[in-house]
Order: C-alpha cells, then structure tokens, then sequence
C-alpha cells in the first residue's frame, strides 16, 4: 500500500511466520541473555533522543527539555504492579509524549529550533518549486519522503476529534502545547497546499521515485513533483477530506486551544473546500486527476468523504443545512451497501454515524444512533468480516493484513468516542456503553503487550518493543536491497511509531522489509494518540508492558492458525483413515480379489517373457539434450537446494504457510 511493487514483493518474499525465533524466551526469573541474533536491549539512543522513563513510581517525566542520555534504561524485570499507579499514570503520560515525538520525526522542511528529535535534517526545501509555489514543510507520511494530502488529512481530523473529545488527557499530560505544534505544523502545510479556493495540491513526490531510495533525508532524490487537483479537474474526496481536517481543528483551536484567528482561517479554508467538492463537476476520486497517488493512496470512493466534510461542517458551525447533507451522502452509501467497513484513511462512513450521534440534537439524534450502534455491534460481535485474533486484536479481513494495529486502533477509537457520546447524551443503555469501552480498553492494552507476543507495538517503550521499524530515515541505511541487514541495529530510536502490527494469528516479525507490519506512517498514530490521552485521564492500572519482563516468548509455529501438532495429527488421522477405509475395502472385496490373484499368477506363469528383465537391465537414459524442460527443472532443483541464495531466504516450510496464510481460515 504504501511502497512500490518491487518492495511490496519483496516484503512477501520475506515475511516470516515463524515469529519469535529470534527472540529469547527467558520465564520472568532469570533474565537468560539471547544466545540468537536479536538484541534484547534497544540501541543506545542518540544524542538529543529522549530518555525512556524507566520507573512508574517516579516523578511524571518531563516534558521539556528533553535530558538526553548515553545509555539505554529499560527496565530488566517487569516493573511494577499495574495495579498501583499515580495519577495521571506516568507510563500513559509518557506514551502520550511519545506519540508526538514521533510527528517531530516525520517532519519535512526547515526544522525549527526547539526541534526535539534532532536527528533529523532539513530536507526537501525546494518542495513545490516545480508548481512555482512553496510546498516545503508538512509531513512525510510513512517509512519513505513522500508527502500525501489523503492520509494526513485524515490524521490531523482525528487528532483534532481526539483532542476535542479527550482534552483531559492532554491538559493532565502537559501535552497541550505539543498537540498545538503537531496540528500547526500540518494545518500550516495544508494552507499552503490550498492556495486558492479551486486549487489543492495532493501529493509531492513520486512514488516509482521515492520508494527505489532507501538513505538519509539529505539525499532525497529527485525530481519531486506536485499533483494538485482543482475546480475543473476535481478531486471530489481529498477536497471534502480537507475541508473535514481544517472544520475539525478549527474547532479546536476556537473551542480548546483558544487562538481564534487561527481557527478563524482553518475555517475559511475548511468552508471554501467544502463548497468546491460539492460543485465542482465531474464529482469523481482525486487518483483520476492525480494519478501518481495511485502508487500508495487509491481512494475507493467519495461519498463517504462528502458525508465526512458534510458532517465537520455541521458540528463546527451547528447550520442544519449541513446536517441533511450529511444524510443524504449516508442515504447514498447506505443504498450501495448495507456492510459497513472497517475504519481507515480510506472509508469513514462509521466515524460519520458517531461524529453525527454527537453533533446532532436530540431530536435528530436516534437515526445517528441507531447507525453507530449498527456499526459497534459488528464490531464487538466480531460479525464477518470482523473477527479476533485468538489473542484478541480486533481484526477486519483484508484490511488489516497491511496494518492490524491500525485497524483494531480506529475501531477502539470510534468505539470509545461512542460509548463518551451515549454516555454523556444520556442514553440508558448501559450495557453498550461499557462493552464499548471495554472492547477500546482491551485494544488499547493487547497493543501495549497484553499479547502473545508480550510486545508493546509503540516503538522506544520496552525492550520487546520493535526495534526495526521500516523507516528510512531511523534506520540510517543506505542500501535497498540490504534493508534488513545494514546497519544491523536501527539508528536511530523512533519513540512513540505505532508499528503495523501482527498478522492474524498474533504473531509479529520484527524486519525492517516487512513492511506489513513494521512500517510506521501518519495516520497509524492518530486514533492511538486521542486513545492514550483516555488512558491518560481514566486508568486505574498501568500499561500491560510494565509487568513484562524482557524478552518475547517462543510461540509454538502456526500454520495457517493451527498448531503444527494439531497438524500432524490430522495428517496421521488421515493417513490411518485412508488405510482403514481400504482394509475394510479389501475385506469386502475379498473374493474378487483372490479370484484376479489366481489369474494374473496364471498369465505370468504362461507367458513368462525376458521383458522385464531386458527393461531393468537397460541403463537410465541420459539427461536430454542441453535444451527444453527438464534441463531447467534440474536448474530449478539445484536452486531449490540452497545454491545462490542468502540468508534472507526463506525456508521451505516459511514458503508453504506464507502461502497458506492467505488462504481462508480453516
Ligand atoms: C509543561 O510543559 C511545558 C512546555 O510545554 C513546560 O515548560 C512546563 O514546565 C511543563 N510543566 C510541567 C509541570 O511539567
Ligand atoms: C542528517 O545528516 C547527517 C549528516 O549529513 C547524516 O549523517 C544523517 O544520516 C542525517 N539524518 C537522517 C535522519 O537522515
Ligand atoms: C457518564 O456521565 C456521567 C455524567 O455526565 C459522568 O459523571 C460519568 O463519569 C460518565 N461515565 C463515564 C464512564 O464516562
């Protein structure tokens, strides 16, 4: 999704799902060393990184200046009872710090000086050049130096949905003024990217481009082009998705951040998107214009986004107009499909149910409701294509093969901002509302370690946590195609990078090239952040990984979601069928079957001919001439057996159940 071809294949290629081998399994008692290949200590984290905060008895953490250090502290034993935590609890707070730590790392242009991730460079400052504009500045959207409108439009709505909806979180964690700088940043760079009301630039940079480099920001290659879409060439979706992002952080900047003639602007430019999605003809998907988006950010369709941007613009402004206009594009997509899908950058028809539960009057509530409720039940139910994991990650089929962690994230998000809703409008239906609370609470913690792979899945926290996050700039490579292998430790730490998590038997490879699950990017963060500002605010215990020693377990190997022992028995079973079915065949037949005997005994004796002897005597042919098939079948073979290929090559076993896992479950 977010690379190009040849990386996608090669991430196929390599994707392990023998998890865990690397990893020492110690039992909490004696912290054994890892006698295979993975480090259990993280990399010293470089000057200007920040500290992990390695005690949840301790003074909450800092929030700036950052005290670097020369040394690694994670915690060798698990930490401290979860159950005894201060208020607020410094581990959620300092999660919370983290998750903007890591905007900082994605941040393109002229970094400013109070830049806490120093390890960062200036770079691509000649963005928009080619457009006779000055595009620099925004943000880099994943592991590469690409800049999208699609995604981060959408992760800065709901960073601002969170931080309207869970403001404490972030008041009690001091991290206001960070939350400030991360939407700043973006919304300052999205402004430039709408400079005139019929005109948005979308994307800069190319894919084919950009994901056959793999090196510092100092060497981005060129050329960086810009796409932008207008009013005679619509982009009908990025438009109605911008105009969601500037209505939802105007209105935090009116109502929580307090600086009015920010907001003021965000909303100019949110109304003025808005009107132009709706008018502007053909009304079609922003790839059609924009056709180098195709590479990584395909949208699907735009009515959901329509329904979206309908939907901001009602809250912000409260004019009903809105509000029917929001109906009537869920009337649209209601008629299409009655299944609604998961959430992603890609389809927010479920978060334009809640949005509106909250945003409308009593009045006009229930039809909202009743939408949203429609949506939270299938996903608590796990109703296709829903499910969970055996270990209890929320997961929608195809969607989140590429990011689990993402998928089970919007949907704890939506979740919870639902159960708030219910609960603060007043509705009695308790039992949903705490069941959607605790489905964002069990998430929220299976993505803290409360999983089979005791892995915290936000990057810096713990020992377990990942440590090769597929990100060019932290890992400090320089060459694709050992993009696993050098340098052998990542750089650089990412703190706070949302991985993309485990595939659906809960097992995690921590490789840089498997991008599925290691690739970070902007819109993995954003309902996490506005969760653990919930956590922030409400938790009684602390994060699952602060009671996980160091060290992942060694899970038994899974073929496509059965134990291999469980494999073997029906292999045996099979077997002893097969053969029992032909005794009793046998038995049956016993008759007939003596009666042939007898007669081929007696044709053999009769014609009794050298034949076979001749045949056997023959010596083998020899190998066909130096042309045709079987010449390359033995090539085949000989590569098959081992010549030519490198480490990274994976095993045969590997290779059957990559190709199993995508069968359907059995
Ligand atoms: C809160 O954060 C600000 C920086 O934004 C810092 O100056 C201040 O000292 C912090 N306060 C506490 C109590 O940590
Ligand atoms: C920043 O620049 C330095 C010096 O050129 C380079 O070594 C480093 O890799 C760059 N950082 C990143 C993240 O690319
Ligand atoms: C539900 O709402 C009530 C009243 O508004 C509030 O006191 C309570 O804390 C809320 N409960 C939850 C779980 O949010």
């Amino acid at each position: 999704m977010k690379l190009s071809l040849r990386l996608a294949i090669a991430a196929l290629m390599m994707v392990p799902l023998i998890a865990a081998q690397e990893d020492p399994s110690p039992n909490p008692a004696p912290p054994a060393p890892a006698p295979g290949p993975a480090p259990v200590q993280p990399q010293p984290p470089a000057v200007g990184q920040p500290t992990a905060t390695t005690t949840t008895t301790g003074p909450a953490p800092t929030t700036s200046p950052w005290t670097p250090s020369s040394t690694p502290n994670y915690p060798p034993e698990p930490l401290a009872s979860r159950d005894s935590p201060s208020f607020p609890d410094p581990e959620y707070v300092k999660l919370l710090e983290y998750m903007f730590l890591f905007y900082e790392a994605q941040r393109s242009g002229k970094l400013p000086a109070d830049q806490r991730v120093t390890w960062r460079n200036d770079s691509a400052l000649n963005d928009g050049r080619d457009a006779g504009l000055d595009l620099s500045g925004g943000y880099y959207d994943a592991g590469d130096y690409l800049k999208f409108i699609f995604p981060l439009t959408f992760t800065l709505t709901e960073t601002c949905w969170g931080a309207l909806e869970f403001w404490d979180g972030y008041v009690l964690a001091n991290q206001t003024h960070y939350l400030d700088q991360m939407v700043r940043w973006g919304m300052d760079w999205l402004i430039k990217a709408h400079p005139n009301d019929n005109t948005l630039y979308v994307q800069v940079g190319l894919g084919e481009i950009d994901n056959n480099y793999w090196g510092p920001d100092t060497g981005i290659p060129l050329p960086r082009t810009s796409a932008k879409v207008t009013n005679t060439a619509p982009g009908t979706d990025a438009m109605a998705d911008a105009s969601a992002a500037f209505a939802s952080c105007s209105m935090l900047y009116r109502d929580k951040l307090k600086d009015s003639t920010y907001a003021a602007t965000l909303q100019t430019h949110a109304t003025s998107l808005f009107q132009v999605a709706e008018t502007a003809r053909p009304q079609q998907e922003y790839q059609k214009v924009a056709i180098a988006a195709k590479c990584c950010y395909e949208s699907s369709g735009f009515v959901d986004e329509l329904a979206w941007g309908a939907a901001w613009m009602y809250k912000l402004t409260q004019d009903l107009s809105f509000a029917d206009k929001a109906s009537t594009y869920v009337g649209q997509l209601n008629a299409r499909s009655v299944q609604v899908n998961a959430i992603t950058w890609d389809d927010k028809t479920a978060l334009v149910y809640i949005l509106m539960t909250g945003a409308s009057p009593a009045g006009r509530r229930s039809k909202w409701q009743d939408l949203s409720q429609q949506y939270a039940d299938s996903v608590i139910n796990g109703a296709k294509p829903n499910m969970f994991t055996e270990g209890g990650l929320f997961y929608s089929n195809e969607n989140s093969n590429a990011d689990s962690a993402v998928v089970a994230a919007n949907a704890a998000f939506a979740l919870q901002i639902l159960s708030n809703t219910m609960n603060s409008t007043g509705s009695a239906d308790r039992d949903r509302i705490d069941k959607y609370r605790d489905f964002a609470i069990k998430q929220v913690e299976y993505l803290l370690g409360e999983n089979p792979e005791r892995t915290p899945y936000v990057v810096g926290v713990h020992p377990n946590s990942p440590i090769n996050p597929h990100s060019a700039p932290a890992s400090g490579g320089v060459n694709l195609d050992k993009i696993n292998t050098e340098p052998e430790l990542e750089r650089w730490t990412l703190y706070g990078a949302l991985v993309g998590g485990p595939n659906r038997y809960d097992r995690f490879s921590d490789v840089r090239d498997n991008w599925e699950q290691t690739e970070v990017a902007l819109d993995y963060n954003a309902p996490f952040n506005g969760l653990l500002a919930y956590m922030v605010s409400t938790a009684t215990s602390s994060p699952p990984y602060v009671t996980i020693p160091a060290g992942r377990p060694d899970l038994p190997p899974i073929l496509n979601g059965m134990d291999i022992w469980k494999i073997i028995l029906i292999v045996v079973g099979s077997i002893f069928a097969v053969v029992a079915i032909g005794a009793v065949v046998c038995y049956r037949k016993r008759d007939q079957i003596r009666a042939w005997a007898a007669a081929r005994r007696q044709r053999s004796t009769e014609k009794s001919t050298p034949k076979y002897v001749v045949k056997r005597a023959v010596p083998p042919p020899p190998l066909p001439a130096r042309t045709g098939g079987r010449e390359r079948d033995v090539e085949s073979l000989q590569v098959g057996q081992g010549q030519g290929y490198g480490r990274e090559q994976p095993t045969l076993l590997q290779d059957v159940q990559r190709q199993t896992d995508k069968l359907p479950i059995l």
